[in-house]
């Protein structure tokens, strides 16, 4: 069995925050059908999600400068430091949307907030997966 280094550990919460702040919007979207059926459940629910949501995000940001520290960015390629740069702006707005849309007053900002919120979610997925694989 190979041992775990602190690279393990690091990207392991990393990744674990990104599977709850990711994963638990699509499994939230996934519920709202039958939430919706028992009055002021999907309020419940999503209340409750974003008190486990929120925590993760911001191990997302504290394991992400640790990434940035552990994988020392400044003596990166121009390209990884592109990149990262990207990431961190498409999480910015991940979080930003999210906050949006929980704050929404109206339907459209609701849906808007959601969506964008979810995609640039998915998006630094992609991104992160792509520092430690692409080229
Ligand atoms: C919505 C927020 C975020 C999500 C969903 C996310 C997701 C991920 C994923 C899935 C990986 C790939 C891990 C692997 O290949 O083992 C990763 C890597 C990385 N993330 Fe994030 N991340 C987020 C926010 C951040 C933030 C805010 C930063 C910087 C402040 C950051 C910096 C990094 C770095 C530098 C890596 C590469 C680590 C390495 O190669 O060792 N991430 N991220």
């Amino acid at each position: 069995m190979m041992s775990p280094t602190a690279a393990t550990i690091r990207l392991t919460l990393h990744v674990l925050a990104a599977t709850i702040w990711v994963g638990g919007q699509f499994t939230l979207a996934g519920l709202l059908p039958v939430l919706r059926k028992y009055e002021g459940s999907a309020k419940l629910a999503a209340r409750a999600f974003n008190s486990i949501a929120w925590p993760a995000f911001g191990v997302l940001v504290v394991t992400g400068m640790w990434n940035l520290v552990a994988v020392d960015v400044t003596a990166q390629s121009n390209r990884y430091q592109v990149t990262v740069f990207i990431k961190i702006a498409v999480a910015i707005a991940a979080g930003a949307a999210a906050a949006a849309h929980i704050a929404a007053r109206s339907k459209l900002a609701l849906a808007l907030g959601g969506a964008i919120g979810a995609i640039a979610s998915v998006a630094a997925v992609f991104l992160g997966v792509l520092l430690h694989t692409g080229s």
